[in-house]
């Protein structure tokens, strides 16, 4: 495979997902691929990050949740994740999120998606 032919897999992987103007700072936007949820965060020094959509708890939408600096605090039982690795931080929260990279181009954001959907 040429360097074009790999481009352009990268491509097919990366999903847009919202414009810079759907989420404030400090605030969650959450999106479905393939019946997937994913929460894309840009905190409060406009810095992007997305993870799993939904606790790994009990499967609450971490949208509803609070963001504080680089931590989602899950918004049924209070358990917090890093959305920077994904590692849930506090209890009863006490298995990671995936963590898929955020790329910002032209005003949107995209979520990119490798080896068929983790993006670590
Ligand atoms: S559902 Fe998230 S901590 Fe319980």
């Amino acid at each position: 495979m040429n360097q074009k032919d790999q481009k352009q897999m990268a491509e097919q992987q990366r999903l847009e997902v919202c414009t810079v103007g759907d989420i404030e700072l400090d605030d969650i936007f959450e999106v479905t691929h393939d019946g997937q949820v994913i929460a894309v965060y840009r905190t409060e020094d406009d810095e992007y990050f997305a993870t799993d959509g939904l606790c790994t708890h009990e499967n609450v939408s971490l949208a509803d949740g609070l963001l504080q600096g680089f931590e989602i605090e899950c918004p049924r039982h209070n358990g917090v994740f890093d959305i920077r690795t994904g590692a849930a931080k506090r209890a009863p929260a006490c298995i990671n999120l995936n963590t898929y990279r955020v790329e910002v181009q032209a005003g949107k954001v995209f979520v990119v998606f490798t080896d068929g959907g983790e993006g670590r």
